[in-house]
């Protein structure tokens, strides 16, 4: 199979050799000219990079800008005010079309909105709301007003919301009444009350902001909540914008680490925007003029926020929104929208496509998709067995795949191939964009290239869109990524290898981090919600290699001796406990009840034992365990419930 591009895809494509050549020879030089050319600026910087307060970086020094601005009004004033931005397609099959000069009325309203509820500059808004145009309309009014804005994905918990909340002293949080999921209303405010419920009224939180969606009933607080339709519809539809210092706070981000706590991940203005403008021009190849994006990410996650939010609506992109599921009503509903819309480039994540796969490529041959030019993946390796499947059904055997490996921390694509310009390889996101390095290092810290040897991949420049540290917390920030291999090095958590032509391949986190169906979660925040449970003594956490979602929550538990253990019954108890703490996604797939962990001599879990176990492996070396025969006793409860 030739995968080497095609030389009418290369003759238009954005992304071309010669930025590797300019980024190596100017790092700083690059990134200047991408600053200067995607983002428009109110006033033009004077440094390029100041790392001098290594590891907390300032991109683009003295410049100016408002980022909303940037997204929208500038596309208006160009002329392109009839242009889509947003074709929202909801789960239920109802529709609206947003042109840029829609949306800049909408943004205004909104902005004007939240500074009648007291919202000023650097205030905190927590944003926890379904896949609805108003919430992008409320992340760029927050942008616009330079109010970060921390949303929280609709799939947590209450209990998880009021963390984050407080985390970053949310004065505002913006809501729905409810959302369509799988073709039924679920309430959503309804985890705000709760979340608000508990301690004293002199919470962070001064208002709630409650947009109506499902019609469904809601408990009402007077004082606090208000319904979007009464503050924000009657609002002018025009604001000022105000420029922002480039480092100016953006949004705060919660992610999981290798503690119990989320990490609050705060990325800022003029580096984030240049990056992900940047990136979704040359990796996604998006041609605002002629293209129709549509990436399937939650806004929730990261992804979301640079690849439906900030990148495309920075370079004027027309794309598509959907509220729902694949299969709701039907398992053909994505490509149904494909067609639709006439989507020419599609940003999904592995677990999406395996599951499509299962479903059968019939399903996707009975729509036209001769429209899919480019295709995406992120979040996790996509496998060469699903690339495949993905670039011929979906991508009519010739559009690029780009693998695109990146985090919440590096807020933009880091590594992929280049449409256009890589010979591509299924599996491997290949290499740095232009403008990024990265190596692998041994166990020693020591760089290395021969092929095969398994690393620790780390990033060996600072990049725009870089956090900028941990929410309230900058030496958590030092100590996670700029210490394990000294402070020259950026560790990102994942393990990595080249192959023999110099390919990277990700090979999977190397900390207590779980990836399942592309969403991170925490080892140890699981534990820690299994142990809040009266009946729990203690709680160890791995993920297994699962086939569907990549990896599954497997959790092994100990019963304090007051509990009973009512076999299936306690084991669905502690998976709905987990939900309630953390959210549905956090459920471990597995629960066991054992008699004990194994522990090494100085009381650390040996989670790779465990491993063994949930995958269904002979148990490698207990040599190391203070108490060898442990293992017996789990194996033994194993095979006794089988
Ligand atoms: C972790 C970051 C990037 C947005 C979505 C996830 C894994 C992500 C890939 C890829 C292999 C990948 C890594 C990374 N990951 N993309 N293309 N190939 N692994 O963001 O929740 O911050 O998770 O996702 O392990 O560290 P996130």
């Amino acid at each position: 199979m030739d995968l080497s591009p095609s030389p009418e895809f290369t003759a238009q494509a954005n992304g071309t050799a010669q930025m590797y050549d300019d980024a190596a020879a100017d790092h700083e030089g690059f990134w200047a000219a991408q600053a200067r050319e995607r983002i428009s600026w109110a006033s033009d910087f004077d440094t390029t990079l100041d790392w001098s307060e290594a590891p907390f970086a300032k991109w683009f020094v003295g410049g100016t800008l408002n980022v909303a601005y940037n997204c929208v009004d500038r596309h208006v004033e160009a002329g392109n005010g009839d242009r889509v931005a947003i074709h929202f397609e909801g789960e239920g099959g109802d529709t609206r079309t947003i042109t840029y000069a829609d949306l800049q009325k909408e943004v205004a309203k909104a902005a004007n909105a939240l500074t009648s509820l007291g919202v000023e500059k650097g205030d905190r808004v927590a944003v926890y709301m379904p896949m609805i145009p108003e919430t992008v309309v409320t992340m760029l009014a927050c942008a616009r007003l330079g109010a970060p804005h921390s949303v929280i994905f609709g799939g947590f918990s209450a209990e998880a919301l009021r963390t984050r909340i407080d985390d970053a002293e949310a004065k505002v949080v913006v809501t729905t009444d409810g959302q369509f999921r799988r073709g039924k209303p679920a309430p959503l405010k309804a985890a705000v009350d709760a979340a608000l419920d508990v301690g004293s009224d002199d919470g962070p939180v001064k208002s709630v902001l409650v947009v109506r969606r499902t019609e469904g009933d809601v408990d009402w607080t007077e004082g606090r909540d208000v319904w979007w339709h009464d503050v924000v519809d009657d609002q002018p539809d025009t604001h000022e914008a105000q420029p922002m210092d480039s480092e100016h706070p953006l949004f705060i981000l919660y992610t999981s680490g290798t503690t119990g706590k989320p990490k609050g991940i705060f990325h800022t203005s003029g580096g984030y925007l240049t990056q992900a403008a940047y990136t979704n021009a040359v990796v996604h190849d998006v041609h605002p003029e002629t293209d129709v994006y549509w990436c399937t990410a939650d806004v929730g996650w990261v992804t979301g926020h640079s690849y439906i939010v900030y990148g495309p609506l920075a370079n004027g992109a027309t794309q598509v929104l959907y509220e729902g599921t694949p299969d709701t009503p039907h398992q053909g509903r994505w490509w149904e929208i494909i067609e639709k819309y006439g989507v020419s480039v599609f940003y999904t994540a592995p677990t999406a496509i395996r599951a499509c796969m299962k479903w059968g490529a019939d399903i996707p041959q009975k729509f036209d998709l001769s429209s899919v030019r480019v295709l995406g993946s992120v979040g996790e390796p996509i496998n060469p067995e699903a690339w495949l499947w993905y670039r011929k059904h979906i991508g009519n055997d010739t559009a690029p795949i780009v693998d695109t490996w990146w985090q919440t921390e590096t807020g933009a694509i880091m590594i992929s191939p280049l449409p256009g310009v890589t010979t591509l390889e299924p599996g491997s996101a290949q290499k740095p964009i232009p403008g990024i390095s990265a190596e692998i290092l041994d166990d020693d810290g020591n760089p290395f290239t021969e092929p095969e040897k398994v690393g620790y991949l780390v990033l060996t420049k600072p990049w725009p869109s870089m956090l900028r540290g941990i929410w309230g917390d900058p030496e958590r920030y030092k100590e996670t990524y700029w210490s394990r291999f000294g402070e020259k090095y950026y560790f990102a958590g994942d393990g990595a290898k080249y192959d023999g032509s110099g390919n990277i391949w990700l090979l999977g986190r190397v900390d207590d981090v779980m990836n399942v169906s592309g969403h991170r979660l925490s080892t140890a925040e699981i534990e820690s919600a299994l142990v809040s449970h009266p009946s729990v003594a203690e709680a160890a956490v791995v993920g297994a290699t699962d086939e569907q979602t990549g990896q599954a929550v497997c959790a092994f538990v100990i019963l304090r001796g007051d509990a009973e253990d009512h076999g299936e019954d306690t084991v669905q108890e502690l998976r709905n406990h987990v939900a309630q703490q953390i959210g549905p996604i956090a459920k471990p797939r597995q629960i066991m009840v054992v008699p004990e962990l194994p522990k090494t001599r100085s009381g650390k879990i040996m989670r790779r034992l465990l491993r063994d176990v949930a995958e269904n492996r002979e148990v490698g070396d207990v040599t190391t365990l203070a108490d060898s025969s442990v293992m017996n006793l789990i194996q033994d409860g194993m095979a006794k419930d089988s």
